[in-house]
């Protein structure tokens, strides 16, 4: 198989999920509700500040924002279905619809290929897998390809945030996004790095990195068009 053909290197490492069989076609059905073609981004998005998170886990940071910025066009990727599966139960049960927040169910790289350019407000990813072994960090998501796309799909006056509580992760956020020069910094100090956006929520996999000591990286960066 040539390099082109070659489908990309998966950037998770879950192969397993619980939702199967009946709960799995039912799944589907409640995911169309809230299904999302990227053609559609210049009617649901006029007028409107539009959001994508990559790789939303469980959804429980997409719906807090949804909660706090109805006015806001939320779009979240997720490929797993469990996350997808109690992503959908939270809107249901509270009441989120369509209007407010649309799912793309698969690889959010495919997303980003589709994306009309300047289209969306802030890009959004929160704690990605970390892929800590050195054979590994080709799997990483943040790569040039990524941050090619990224700076296509952001508006003007877009922001790229980045979140990861692994160290060396954020050290190869920084050094592969301040060396793309499609991005500026926009962290004046240290400090600036430590504090979460007024909007943020605790994610699960925060919670997970904060019992084991190891505390959030939070990396805002403005698009250079
Ligand atoms: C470590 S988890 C973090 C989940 C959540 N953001 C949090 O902080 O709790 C990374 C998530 O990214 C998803 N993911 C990884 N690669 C992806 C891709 N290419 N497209 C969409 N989702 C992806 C995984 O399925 C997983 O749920």
């Amino acid at each position: 198989m040539s390099t082109e053909t070659r489908p990309p290197l998966p950037t998770t490492g879950r192969v397993t999920s619980r939702v199967r069989g009946e709960v799995a076609e039912k799944l589907q059905q409640r995911l169309a509700t809230y299904a999302f073609n990227p053609a559609e981004v210049p009617q649901l998005g006029e007028n409107r500040h539009v959001e994508l998170e990559i790789g939303f886990g469980n959804g429980g940071a997409l719906v807090h924002r949804a909660q706090l910025a109805p006015q806001t066009l939320h779009i979240g990727a997720e490929l797993f279905l469990d996350g997808l599966k109690s992503c959908v139960h939270q809107l249901e049960t509270q009441d989120i619809t369509a209007k407010i927040v649309r799912l793309w169910p698969q690889d959010a790289r495919v997303l980003l290929e589709q994306l009309p350019a300047d289209s969306i407000d802030r890009l959004l990813v929160l704690h990605p897998d970390p892929w800590p072994k050195t054979r590994h960090h080709k799997r990483r998501l943040v790569q040039k390809e990524f941050l090619d796309h990224a700076q296509r799909v952001l508006k003007p006056e877009g922001e790229l945030l980045m979140v990861t509580d692994w160290a060396d992760y954020a050290h190869w956020m920084l050094a592969h996004t301040i060396s793309h020069c499609g991005f500026v910094l926009q962290s004046n100090n240290p400090a600036d790095l430590a504090t979460p956006p007024a909007d943020w929520t605790k994610t699960k996999y925060q919670n997970k990195a904060e019992q084991e000591s190891r505390h959030n990286w939070y990396l805002r960066f403005g698009v250079q068009k």
